[in-house]
């Protein structure tokens, strides 16, 4: 999967890729990541791409033109299936949103900075506006991240362990079970007996057992949907 994004702050999204799961994911060719920097398409001589809101308040707009001359030209050689729009007044990303975007073949994330982006690119270019919670970040940047690695775990040979993404916490709308590793006595706290009976239908029952629990405590909105 092919992920193209648009940022007045490309330098913020460098280390998020650079690591791990998708540092992995990229070198094995399973998910390809492209930044591309809006200042390039900025106007002027100063390469301008933010400007004072119609209207007044406070904070900086991003133009439409150079926003629409970089979705144009990647238009023109890419076919997208989502043109994403990170923002905090958009639907919740949710997993079951991050399952059906890991079957598609290329999308677009355009990023605001400051005040947003001119309303009139959304209304012409966006497919999708995703708000990952409810506050507000400084730029799209971080969802962006959060996006793509909640997007691309999810795609065939990523994790290592073909299973692991489907016990997430989320997937079923439940909340994941607690997990252990050694030493099997921390501090006086043992692990649970069950975890270390070798019954694999017991084990199965107990985790779905203490996802409901834990879903019923911490998140019943979930068990509503
Ligand atoms: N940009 C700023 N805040 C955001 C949020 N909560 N979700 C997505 N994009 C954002």
């Amino acid at each position: 999967m092919i992920f193209d994004i648009i940022s007045a702050v490309p330098d913020l999204l460098k280390s998020p890729f650079e690591h791990s799961i998708l540092r992995r994911a990229i070198d094995r060719n399973l998910i390809e990541i492209n930044i591309i920097s809006l200042r390039d398409f900025g106007i002027g001589p100063h390469n301008q791409i933010d400007d004072y809101q119609y209207g007044g308040g406070a904070g900086l707009v991003i133009m439409p033109v150079p926003l629409h001359n970089c979705i144009q030209d990647l238009k023109s050689k890419n076919k997208y299936d989502e043109i994403i729009f990170m923002t905090p007044d958009g639907e919740s990303f949710k997993q079951s949103t991050a399952n059906r975007l890991s079957l598609l073949n290329r999308v677009l994330i355009i990023l605001g900075h400051y005040k947003g982006i001119d309303e009139r690119i959304r209304e012409k270019h966006v497919t999708l506006e995703l708000s990952i919670g409810d506050y507000v970040l400084s730029g799209g940047e971080l969802p962006a991240a959060v996006l793509v690695d909640a997007v691309s775990r999810l795609i065939p040979g990523v994790l290592n362990d073909a299973t692991s993404a489907l016990t997430d916490s989320h997937q079923d709308n439940l909340l994941a079970p607690p997990v252990y590793t050694r030493p099997s006595d921390f501090e006086g706290m043992k692990v649970p007996d069950i975890l270390l009976s070798g019954d694999d239908k017991k084990i199965e029952d107990w985790r779905y057992d203490q996802s409901l629990k834990k879903t019923k405590k911490i998140r019943p909105d979930l068990l509503e949907d």
